[in-house]
């Protein structure tokens, strides 16, 4: 299977590591970055490739565009991991359509078009004959599509409940565990690199939010939007409010929410007893469905990192190989 890369930064990177460790049959055909863009038919070296943007910043050439990248390389599936731009989904989308207007699968950790275009996306993909798969948007390793789209398949998912933003994890953590104020625990964040220098993504809960419109749409296919989920940060609370849950027993945590029988698509901080499934420490993100037949499933993992994040990337791809496209 040939695979165009686009973004090498840390998921990237990640996908790029685990391909050349791993014997996956995959082969890396395309990659660009923000400012460059390397070709090779045969296979790109990716020992090679992994040094030259360590050392230049660039993985390859200048003067090709990514899009003309996209129109010309010789690949099966596009891997789009570029930021995400939750305002447009821009340039990402343009990428998507590119790769399946030529009838090449596509991957995707970005959150940006998936939330701004699924409806339209999944559509193109469906008229093409190709997939496109996202796992690695929501809640990063843990392959919470998978379970839906295969192991409940047949169920009928009542409400989904999630802990999808592990920064906003870290720092409600850190303020129950040590008592220490937002603002200590966010620099403490940051530091750590689990916080962004502008937090204002995740401390907000607009990032859960963007997951939980993916989630959504993907179960229920309402089409909701950012604008239907009630929000509310983290980044208002006290440490005495953590105190006094924890007197009754509780702590608190930012939890996403949809429930479509009682129109709740909702992020907010809640109290929850300390023995719930979805409390869970530090960065780690956790999910509870809650179904007719199976009833509740929690699902507990890790919700960012590199090789983390590949490896949702390339559950994806083999999928994809092993269902829709056997000369991939
Ligand atoms: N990191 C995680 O754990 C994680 C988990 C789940 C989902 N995600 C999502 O996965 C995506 C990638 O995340 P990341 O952490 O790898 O980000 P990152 O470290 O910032 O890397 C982004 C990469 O995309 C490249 N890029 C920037 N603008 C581009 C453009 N216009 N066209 C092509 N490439 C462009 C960057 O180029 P330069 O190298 O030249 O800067 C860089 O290589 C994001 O959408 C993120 O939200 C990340």
């Amino acid at each position: 299977m040939k695979i165009a890369l686009i973004g090498l930064g840390s998921v990237g990177r990640g996908v790029a590591e685990m391909v050349a460790k791993k014997d996956l049959g995959i082969t890396i055909t395309a990659v660009a970055d923000s400012t460059s863009v390397c070709m090779d038919a045969d296979g790109i070296d990716i020992h090679t490739l992994l040094a030259r943007k360590k050392k230049s910043g660039r993985c390859g050439d200048e003067g090709v565009s990514v899009t003309e990248l996209l129109k010309k390389a010789d690949y099966d599936a596009l891997v789009e991991v570029s930021p995400t731009n939750a305002l447009t989904g821009e340039p990402s989308i343009g990428y998507i359509k590119t790769a399946l207007n030529r009838k090449k699968h596509v991957v995707t950790s970005n959150k940006g078009p998936i939330c701004l275009a699924g409806k339209e996306l999944r559509a193109l993909a469906q008229k093409k004959g190709v997939a496109l798969r996202y796992e690695a948007t929501v809640a990063g390793a843990i392959p919470v599509m998978h379970l839906l789209e295969h192991g409940l398949a047949g169920n009928e998912i009542l409400a989904i409940y999630g802990i999808l933003n592990g920064t906003c994890n870290y720092i409600l953590t850190r303020m129950a565990d040590e008592g220490l104020t937002y603002d200590q625990a966010l620099l403490e964040a940051r530091e750590l690199g689990y916080a962004e220098a502008d937090p204002t993504y995740d401390v907000q809960g607009i990032d859960a939010a963007i997951k939980l419109v993916i989630l959504a749409n993907t179960i229920w296919g309402n089409g909701a939007t950012l604008d239907d989920v009630e929000r509310t940060g983290i980044d208002l609370l006290t440490a005495d409010a953590l105190r006094l849950a924890e007197e009754d027993g509780c702590t608190i945590r930012l939890i996403a929410e949809a429930i479509p029988r009682k129109h709740i698509l909702r992020v907010s901080p809640r109290i929850i007893p300390k023995n719930h499934p979805l409390v869970v420490e530090g960065t780690l993100n956790a999910l509870t469905l809650e179904t007719d037949m199976a009833k509740e499933i929690t699902l507990i993992g890790r919700g960012a990192g590199s090789v983390e994040t590949a490896s949702a990337i390339i559950g994806d791809l083999l999928y994809i190989r092993n269902h829709y496209d056997k000369r991939a």
